[in-house]
C-alpha cells in the first residue's frame, strides 16, 4: 500500500523524553523503554487512539501505562503496530521488548557485524528495536543504558556524552548515554564492541575543545588518520563557509564491515561502511580517498542541515540530502580542483540519474507517494536535490544564499519543516521570488532545453532561442516550465571571449533565466560571429542541445574559459563520432571513421600549462552506460564495439604521444592523494589503457611493470584492471597474483571480485558460480554483494548475453537476497527495469526476468521496484 504526502498529519502524540536499556546478549536482548508522552496540542484528532510502529521481529513482552501494566484486552498488536485505544493526556508509556541482532540480516535496527553490535534506524529502523512513533517529526531527548559483558564489549557508545558507568555483580558493565538535542528516533546509534580507537580534538571556532574519536575493529585502526584529517577540515569549512559550529563535546565516528549504505549521520556517532572510512595507501585508490573525505565530510554537515534541522516527513528527504551533497561537493571543491570536481559530479549525474529520471522509478526530488521509502534514496533525491540548491545559489549568488542560508539555520533549528520551507527563507533572505521555481521539487524528468542562436552582423546582434519541454514521467503526463538558469559565455571565432550587451549589462558571460517554454534572449554589441558557450558549470540538470559544427566544438574544446565546457565540447564531440559508428554497428556493417578527435586530443596531450586531471577526463571517452542513457534503442554489443573500435583509432593515431605521456607522468616518491598527484597519476594511467591498446610489447610490458612496482593502490590496480579489460596475456596471471597478495585485505578483494566479474570472457556464468563459492564472497556482506553483482552489470558480452542467461543470473540473486536482505535485493534490480529502452530481443528476455521476480513472494521493497517497472 503507498503512503502519501498528500495525506500528511501531525502526530498526535509527542514524546518528550526517552529512556532506553539495552541489555545486550548473543542470543536475546531486552530492550526497555520509557516514553514520557503527551497529546500533541496542534493535532486535532484529539481522541485518536496511540499507535506506535512496531516489527515483526519485535517480541512484547510488556506494556505499562504509567504504573499500571496493561492486560492483554487493553492493548492490540495489528500489522506490527501497537495500538492503545485509553490513555491519559500525560503518560509515561513502558515497553519491554526482545529483539535477536544476531539474526537480523536485513541490517536495519540492531544488527551484529562481525564481532559488534551496530545500529542503522534511517529511515524507519528504529520500529525493529522497539515500538515507537518512528517518524521524523517526533523529536525527543534521548537517554540510552547499555549494559554488556567486560571483556567483548569494552566500548559501548551511543549519542550524546557519556553520564555514567557502572561495574554489575555478573561482571557486566552498564554505560549510560545522553543526547541534549532532540532529535527523531532515525538519529538514534548504538554500537558495542570490542574496538580500538583513535583519539583526536578540534578546538572551534569559539574555541570550544571537541574531543574526536574514530573507533574500528583492531586490524584496521592504523587505516583511520586520513578520515580524521579530513573530519577536523569539514569541521574547519562548516565553520568558514556557512558559519556552522559542531555542538557537543564529542564527535564520534564508527566503523562497520556489513552496511547497507554508505555512511549514518547519527546525532554526534556516525556509523560508517568500512569502505568509506578506512584508508591508506597501499590498499585504498586515489577515488576512494577523495570518497572518504566527501563522505565524512557529507556526515558531519549533516549534523546542521539535516540533525540540528530535520525533515518533517520522508517525503522531504531532499531537504537534508540535496543540501548536505550540495555541500559536500562544494567542500570537495574548495580542497581539490573545482573543475575537476564538477565534471565527476555532472558525469555522473547525467549518466545515472537522468537514466533514473527517464525509466520507469522516474520521482520528483520531492516524491508525492512511495510504497517503501527506502527505495527513495535515491540519485534523484540526492544528485537532483544537490543540483536545486546549486541553481538556488547560482539565482542568489553567493551572499545572498549564505544570508538564505543562516536565517533557514536560525529559523528552523530544532524543528522537523519541509523543502518549502527551506526555499521559503531562501526568498525572505534575498527577496528573490522562487515560486515558479519550486516546480523543480515536484515534477519528475529532465528538461530538455533546445538552444538556436542567430547573428545578424548589420546589426552586431546575436539571439538566441531558447524552448524547452519535460517529458512525461509516470504519473505525470503533462509538464510546465521550468525556472532554469542558463549561464552563456560568446567565443570569437579564435576562441576569444566576446563581449556581448543584454538588457543594458555589457559582460563576457550572462545569466539566462529561461522560464517560459519558449524564449528569446537578444545581445547586442556582438562585434564578430559568435560561437556560444551553453549551460557553462553545468548550471541546471537539463539536456541542452545545440546544432555545433565539429570546428565549433573542437574551437570550445581548445579555448572556453570555461572548463567545464571544454570537458563538455571533448563529449559532445566522442558522442557525436560514437553515435555514427555505434549506427554502423547495428547495420552490421564494418566500423569506419576519421576521428576528429585525434587532433583535439593530440593538442592536450602537448600542452603542459593543462591540468592533467582535466586532460585525462576529456581524454576519457563516453562510457558504455552513458551512451546507453542518451540511445533511444540501447545495444550493448554496438556501443562496446564503437568504443574500443574509436579508442583503437585514437590509440593507434597518437601512440607515440601517449607513451611519452605515460613516462612523463610517473611519480617517484611517497603517494599523496592530493590535488596534483592524483592528477598526474589519472593521467598516466588513461595514458597507459590507451597505449595497451596499440598492440605495442613495451605498452604490454609497462603494464605489469607498473602492477608489479607500484607502491600504492592506484597504480597497481589501475595496471591491473586495465590488463583485465584489455585481454592482456598475462591477465589472468594477474589477477590471481593479486589476490594471493591482498587476500587479507576485504577492501581490496572486494576490487578483485568487481574485476573478476566484470572480465569478459567464455563461460562467464560458470565463472560466476564459482566466484559466489570463493571464499572471498559473502552473501551476507552488501559490499561483496554489490562487488559481484556489480561488477557483472559491467560485463557486456556475459549480461546482456542473447539467450538470457546473465539477466537470469542476477534474477536469480534477487529472488535469494529478497529473503535476506530486501534493500539491497532492491537495488540489483536497477539494471531490468532498464527493459523498455533495450533493443527488443534484449527486451523480451529482461522482461520475461521482471515476470518471474514478480510471481515470487517479495518484499515491499522489490514489489514497489519490480511492479513499477512492469506497469
Ligand atoms: N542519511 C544517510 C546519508 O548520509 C543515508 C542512510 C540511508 N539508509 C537507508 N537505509 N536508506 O546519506
Ligand atoms: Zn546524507
Amino acid at each position: 500500500a503507498a503512503i502519501y504526502l498528500k495525506d500528511y498529519k501531525v502526530p498526535p502524540f509527542l514524546i518528550d523524553k526517552t529512556e532506553l536499556t539495552f541489555e545486550l546478549d548473543e542470543s536475546t536482548t531486552v530492550v526497555t523503554s520509557k516514553l514520557h508522552m503527551r497529546r500533541n496540542p496542534t493535532s486535532t484528532e484529539n481522541t485518536a487512539p496511540l499507535v506506535l510502529d512496531g516489527g515483526e521481529d519485535v517480541k512484547l513482552i510488556a506494556v505499562a501505562m504509567d504504573d499500571y501494566v496493561l492486560p492483554e484486552g487493553e492493548y492490540q498488536l495489528v500489522d506490527n503496530q501497537l495500538v492503545i485505544t485509553a490513555t491519559a493526556d500525560n503518560f509515561i508509556l513502558t515497553c519491554e521488548t526482545l529483539i535477536e541482532p544476531q539474526n537480523n540480516t536485513k541490517l536495519e535496527g540492531l544488527y551484529r557485524s562481525s564481532s559488534m553490535f551496530c545500529t542503522q534506524c534511517e529511515a524507519e529502523g528504529f520500529r525493529h528495536i522497539t515500538y515507537y512513533l518512528d517518524r521524523p517529526d517526533v523529536m525527543s531527548v534521548f537517554t540510552t543504558t547499555i549494559i554488556a559483558d567486560n571483556e567483548q564489549y569494552p566500548v559501548m557508545l551511543s549519542n550524546g556524552n557519556e553520564i555514567e558507568r557502572t561495574q554489575t555483580e555478573e561482571g557486566k558493565t552498564a554505560v549510560v548515554w545522553h543526547d541534549p538535542f532532540p532529535k527523531p528516533a532515525y538519529l538514534f546509534a548504538l554500537v558495542a564492541g570490542n574496538l580500538e580507537v583513535k583519539n583526536d580534538t578540534f578546538v572551534t571556532q569559539s574555541q570550544r575543545e571537541v574531543k574526536l574519536q574514530i573507533f574500528t575493529e583492531a586490524h584496521n585502526i592504523d587505516k583511520v588518520d586520513y578520515a580524521m584529517e579530513a573530519l577536523k577540515r569539514s569541521m574547519r569549512w562548516d565553520e568558514e563557509v556557512y558559519g556552522r559550529e559542531y555542538d557537543l563535546d564529542i564527535f564520534m565516528i564508527v566503523a562497520v564491515d556489513d552496511f547497507n549504505m554508505g555512511a549514518m549521520e547519527n546525532k554526534g556517532l556516525n556509523i560508517f561502511n568500512s569502505s568509506c572510512l578506512l584508508a591508506s595507501p597501499e590498499t585504498t585508490t586515489d577515488d576512494s580517498y577523495l570518497r572518504v573525505e566527501a563522505i565524512v565530510a557529507h556526515e558531519y554537515f549533516h549534523n546542521w542541515s539535516g540533525n540540528r534541522v530535520t525533515c518533517r516527513d520522508w517525503f522531504q528527504l531532499s531537504l537534508k540530502e540535496g543540501f548536505t551533497v550540495f555541500r559536500d561537493q562544494t567542500f570537495s571543491a574548495d580542497m581539490h580542483s573545482a573543475t575537476v570536481k564538477r565534471v565527476e559530479d555532472v558525469s555522473f549525474l547525467k549518466t545515472a540519474q537522468f537514466a533514473e529520471d527517464a525509466g520507469p522509478m522516474a520521482h520528483p526530488v520531492r516524491p508525492a507517494s512511495f510504497i517503501e521509502i527506502s527505495n527513495f534514496y535515491t540519485l534523484t533525491v540526492y544528485e537532483k536535490g544537490a543540483e536545486i540548491v546549486r541553481m538556488i545559489h547560482t539565482l542568489l549568488g553567493a551572499e545572498n544564499f549564505r544570508k538564505g542560508s543562516d536565517l533557514y539555520f536560525e529559523r528552523h533549528d530544532g524543528q522537523a519543516v519541509t523543502c518549502d520551507d527551506f526555499v521559503a527563507a531562501m526568498e525572505a533572505a534575498s527577496g528573490v521570488d522562487l515560486t515558479q521555481f519550486k516546480r523543480w521539487y515536484s515534477q519528475a524528468g529532465t528538461p530538455q532545453v533546445r538552444v538556436i542562436g542567430e547573428y545578424d552582423e548589420s546589426q552586431q546582434s546575436y539571439t538566441l532561442r531558447l524552448h524547452q519541454d519535460t517529458p512525461a514521467t509516470p504519473g505525470q503526463p503533462t509538464k510546465l516550465p521550468s525556472h532554469i538558469p542558463v549561464r552563456v559565455g560568446l567565443l570569437d571565432q579564435a576562441g576569444n571571449p566576446l563581449s556581448a550587451s543584454l538588457d543594458g549589462q555589457s559582460a563576457n558571460e550572462h545569466l539566462l533565466e529561461l522560464s517560459q517554454a519558449e524564449q528569446v534572449f537578444e545581445f547586442t554589441q556582438v562585434s564578430s560571429k559568435p560561437v556560444p558557450s551553453l549551460l557553462r558549470g553545468f548550471s541546471a540538470p537539463v539536456k541542452l542541445s545545440y546544432e555545433y559544427s565539429s570546428t565549433d566544438l573542437l574551437l570550445l574544446l581548445s579555448a572556453d574559459q570555461d572548463g567545464f565546457n571544454r570537458w563538455s565540447a571533448g563529449q559532445q564531440l566522442a558522442v557525436n563520432e560514437l553515435s555514427q559508428l555505434i549506427e554502423q554497428a547495428v547495420a552490421g556493417q564494418t566500423l569506419s571513421l576519421e576521428s576528429q578527435l585525434i587532433n583535439g586530443f593530440n593538442s592536450l596531450l602537448v600542452d603542459d600549462s593543462l591540468d592533467p586531471a582535466m586532460v585525462a577526463l576529456i581524454l576519457n571517452l563516453p562510457s558504455q552506460a552513458y551512451l546507453s542513457e542518451l540511445a533511444s534503442e540501447i545495444h550493448p554489443n554496438a556501443i562496446k564495439q564503437a568504443r574500443q573500435y574509436l579508442k583503437a583509432q585514437i590509440a593507434n593515431a597518437l601512440e607515440s604521444e601517449f607513451a611519452q605521456t605515460y613516462q612523463a607522468h610517473r611519480l617517484d616518491g611517497e603517494y599523496r592523494p592530493d590535488a596534483q598527484d592524483i592528477a598526474h597519476r589519472s593521467l598516466k594511467n588513461l595514458a597507459l589503457s590507451y597505449w595497451l591498446e596499440t598492440d605495442s610489447a613495451e605498452a604490454k610490458l609497462a603494464v605489469v611493470e607498473q602492477f608489479e612496482s607500484a607502491n600504492n593502490m592506484t597504480d597497481q590496480f589501475a595496471a591491473l584492471s586495465i590488463a583485465v579489460h584489455a585481454d592482456h596475456p598475462q591477465a589472468t596471471q594477474m589477477l590471481d597474483a593479486f589476490y594471493q597478495q591482498w587476500q587479507d585485505e576485504p577492501l581490496v578483494v572486494n576490487k578483485w571480485l568487481m574485476l573478476s566479474a566484470g572480465r569478459e570472457q567464455e563461460n562467464a556464468i560458470d565463472n560466476m558460480k564459482s566466484l559466489m563459492e570463493h571464499e572471498a564472497f559473502d552473501l551476507k556482506n552488501p559490499n561483496k554483494v554489490r562487488s559481484l553483482l556489480g561488477g557483472f552489470g559491467q560485463n557486456i558480452s556475459a549480461f546482456h548475453h542473447v539467450d538470457g542467461s546473465g539477466y537470469r543470473f542476477l534474477a536469480d540473486q534477487i529472488l535469494v537476497l529478497d529473503k535476506r536482505n530486501p534493500q539491497i535485493a532492491s537495488r540489483l534490480c536497477t539494471p531490468l527495469t532498464r527493459w523498455k529502452k533495450m533493443t527488443p530481443s534484449l527486451s523480451t528476455l529482461m522482461k520475461a526476468e521482471l515476470e518471474r521476480i514478480m510471481a515470487d513472494q517479495l518484499s515491499k521493497d522489490v514489489y514497489e521496484v519490480i511492479s513499477k517497472s512492469l506497469a
